[in-house]
């Protein structure tokens, strides 16, 4: 059954609010819609992904569902198809218009006080970052650089609890936040800011609260500042590369994980924003046996765009690593991070 021009314009401007959840950007905008049909009193809804079997979809057909129901359609119905490499370019166009609108990066932090502004993202959520952050932070601080990080998950920050922390931030006599010092790392995390358990950040709010910790932390020199991203999932990342000028990315995967097949996004992203990618970091990807030493691999087939990109280091799984995180670098972490702090951020 068709739907008549007026209820088809309601529906397309409810669903204007959803967002792709990765690229933050209404699905409407990004064409990802393409029809809408009534069957009785279901409302079929067909999308297309950015990529097949994209995990996301779970969130669109949520938030879609959600939009709707309060309009009066309770039987909602999504059919789930995948771009054309065509389509695919209108994104990325809609994606760069969207990001000349906003407004532009700010003012880098005195240029000269942090020279290298390292942004650690992957697309997926609960990969390691924070941890491959928290190791890069101690490798690079024991290596002799002045090092920082901040933490920009701002809905779910964990920096303080993975160096188990409860600190509080104060200000100085200029009026500037004091971060957390931890064997010379200077960090800065929202949660540092406020006693909320539960914090729900939106839009504004995110880079608002972004901007403030990166401009107004007292820094001081810092050779490198690594950023905590928060995954792909959220729409936080996007508002980092507007809020924060970052010099180059790291990836962070395990061999297993679907984040290698969204990586796909990331790197459209990364290409747009015209940040580079340094390369990858492997996470968890091996077991290695504490009486032998013998490495057992974690098995898995990383898709050719991902191969795009060198492995730069690959992390063991470590056990007790939030229990004791300096222990947890032990000799294989420690080469293989010093690697990629001498070789790729620094080269
Ligand atoms: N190499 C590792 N060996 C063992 N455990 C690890 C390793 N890396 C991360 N973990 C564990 O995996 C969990 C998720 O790690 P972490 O919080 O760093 O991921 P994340 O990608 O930052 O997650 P989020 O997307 O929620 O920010 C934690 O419990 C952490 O201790
Ligand atoms: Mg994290």
């Amino acid at each position: 059954m068709s739907i008549d021009k007026k209820e088809l314009d309601k529906i397309y401007s409810l669903l204007e609010k959803v967002k792709d959840p990765e690229i933050g950007i209404s699905i409407t905008k990004l064409k990802m819609i393409s029809g809408v049909e009534k069957d009785a009193d279901v409302l079929k809804i067909k999308i297309k992904l950015t990529v097949p079997g994209c995990p996301l979809s779970a969130t669109i057909e949520k938030d879609v569902k959600e939009i709707l129901k309060p309009e009066g359609y309770q039987n909602v119905e999504l059919e789930f198809g995948y771009m054309t490499k065509e389509e695919l370019d209108g994104v990325k166009k809609s994606i760069q218009e969207n990001n000349q609108k906003l407004p532009g990066p700010i003012e880098k932090y005195e240029k000269k006080q942090i020279k290298n502004i390292i942004a650690v993202y992957s697309a997926k959520g609960g990969v390691g970052k924070s941890s491959v952050v928290a190791m890069l932070a101690i490798v690079a601080k024991r290596l002799g650089y002045k090092t920082g990080i901040l933490d920009c998950d701002i809905s779910g920050p964990s920096i303080q609890n993975i160096f188990n922390e409860k600190y509080r931030a104060t200000l100085n006599k200029n009026e500037k936040l004091n971060p957390l010092t931890y064997n010379g790392i200077k960090i800065m995390s929202v949660e540092m800011l406020t006693d909320a358990e539960a914090l729900i950040w939106r839009g504004p709010l995110v880079s608002s609260a972004i901007k403030q910790m990166y401009s107004d932390t007292d820094w001081g020199d810092l050779d490198v500042l690594f950023l905590d991203l928060p995954p792909g999932t959220s729409d936080g990342p996007l508002t980092v590369f507007q809020s924060i000028p970052v010099d180059k990315i790291l990836l962070v995967t395990t061999p297993q994980d679907l984040s290698q097949v969204i990586g796909k996004k990331t790197i459209m992203m990364s290409e747009i924003l015209k940040v580079p990618v340094l390369g990858i970091i492997e996470n968890m990807s091996y077991i290695k046996c504490e009486h032998c030493g013998e490495k057992t691999e974690i098995p898995g087939t990383p898709e050719k765009h991902i191969k795009k990109f060198p492995v730069l280091a690959r992390l063991g799984y470590k056990n007790g690593l939030s229990l004791d995180l300096e222990r947890a670098i032990d000799e294989d972490v420690f080469n293989e991070l010093n690697g990629v702090i001498n070789s790729a951020v620094f080269k």
